[in-house]
């Protein structure tokens, strides 16, 4: 089974990294292709817990190959501070590739994010403030600056010069800051342009030729497919194709080449940022999942908003990602509930809805309609086999398989590397 996608089936943070961690013993290659520093993996190996953003979570595994895709927007400055903090605790990184395609961030690009957020005001995304959309809105405008342009300090400085152009009238005279100078940046990028230099690859080549001779090679999605530029709850969404076909994009790997998609799925939903969440709890529940779940933000620091899970989204996530499988994550967090609530359809106008409607103003308005399943209140943590979990928690399984459209073949129950049931093997 040499080319997977693992993507997250909701808003993000469904606990992607721990999945990844769980495949990486067997697993040749790992590949970031969209999204930046705005993601955020925690992966607990052993007593140690890493945080990582930028870099793939196959990092900590070694024998995988990290890449960082071309449809990844890279911040220089984060991928170095990433990779000494991960060579000061004895990981070795040195297999590390990034794509000469990649787009930069850069200092420009996180002042635009800020200020951007600030004039929107209540209208506001709530980005992560990392310079994620203004890198990418630069690479569709085609004054991006990608990882190849450090090594030619002339085109560099002109293509610096064009991105900054019209950036500093905005500033200037929309915004009242400082225009930014060209030759700081260039300058500050250039810093950074031997030490990366060895890390620099024909990344598609490298991965073409890799699922070729039969190696796994595993596609790590960034956020979520709700945040997805295209499928996701636009406005309110991350500037990247998080959803499947983004793997292709992201990392020049074309789809006839992809063997298997597996949808990360929170037993139940979380979402940080603005924008509609019809399941979400502003009770004693949500503040229960928010504090058992540990819901706060790995990149941002901020509380994640909280609410029961929702078979509709599971389903449109099955649909346009073509998922094949689900990893189901967070059981236990849901141990205590006496019944658990799971959204089966919305009621829009009065109508009963069983599948996301496409209008946003539709799903803005749409309220969940629950059935409620019996919940369960013995430790899952130490269930090895699906047979080892309570009847209800079973129960509670099988009927968001049913209502998702894709068999769930994997349940972690509890945070730690070996907290998982594997139901049917990924590779
Ligand atoms: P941006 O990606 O920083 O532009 O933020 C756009 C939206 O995506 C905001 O609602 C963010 O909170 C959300 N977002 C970005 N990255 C993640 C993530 O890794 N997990 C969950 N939400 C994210």
């Amino acid at each position: 089974m040499p080319a997977l996608v693992l993507l997250g089936a909701q808003w993000g943070d469904e606990g992607k990294g721990k999945a990844t961690d769980l495949l990486g013993g067997s697993v040749d290659y790992v590949v970031r292709y969209q999204g930046g520093n705005n993601a955020g993996h925690t992966v607990v190996v052993g007593d140690q817990k890493y945080a990582l953003h930028l870099l793939p979570s196959g990092i900590l595994s070694p024998g995988c190959v990290p890449v960082i895709g071309n449809g990844v927007v890279v911040d220089p400055a984060v991928l170095f501070s990433e990779l000494s903090a991960l060579g000061e605790r004895g990981i070795d990184t040195s297999k590390l590739l990034v794509s000469g395609n990649a787009h930069l961030i850069t200092p420009y690009h996180t002042t635009m994010d800020k200020v951007t957020e600030r004039f929107l005001g209540s209208r506001r995304i709530g980005t992560t403030g990392r310079g994620i959309g203004p890198a990418y809105a630069d690479k569709i405008n085609r004054v991006g600056i990608r990882v190849q342009d450090l090594y030619d300090e002339s085109i560099l400085t002109q293509k610096v010069e064009a991105a900054l152009d019209f950036k500093n009238q905005l500033l200037a005279k929309l915004y009242n800051r400082r225009a930014i100078e060209a030759g700081r940046i260039v300058e500050e990028l250039l810093k950074y342009a031997a030490e990366l230099r060895p890390y620099v690859a024909d990344t598609t080549l490298v991965l073409n030729r890799a699922v070729d001779e039969g190696k796994v090679v595993l596609f790590e999605g960034g956020q979520g497919t709700l945040l997805d530029i295209d499928h996701g709850t636009y406005p309110f969404v991350t500037s990247s194709n998080a959803t499947a076909g983004g793997a292709c994009t992201g990392s020049g790997v074309g789809p006839t080449k992809i063997d298997r998609v597996i949808g990360i799925l929170k037993a139940y939903t979380t979402r940080v940022g603005s924008g509609p969440f019809p399941t979400e709890l502003f009770d004693d529940d949500g503040e229960a999942l928010r504090r058992i779940g540990g819901e706060r933000g790995v990149t941002t620091g901020r509380d994640r908003r909280c609410g029961w899970f929702d078979a509709v989204i599971a389903r449109y996530a099955t649909r346009v990602n073509g998922l094949t499988d689900f990893f189901l994550t967070k059981l236990d967090v849901l141990t205590g509930w006496e019944r658990v609530p799971v959204c089966v359809a919305y009621e829009i106008d009065g109508k009963r809805v069983e599948e996301l409607p496409y209008n946003q103003s539709d799903f803005h308005h749409a309220k969940p309609v629950y059935e409620y399943l019996p919940g369960w209140s013995e430790d899952i943590s130490k269930a090895k086999t699906f047979a080892d979990l309570p009847k209800n928690a079973q129960g509670y399984v099988k009927a968001l398989e049913d209502m998702s459209g894709a068999p769930i073949s994997a349940i972690g129950v509890g945070p730690g590397r070996t907290e998982t049931i594997e139901i049917n093997s990924f590779i």
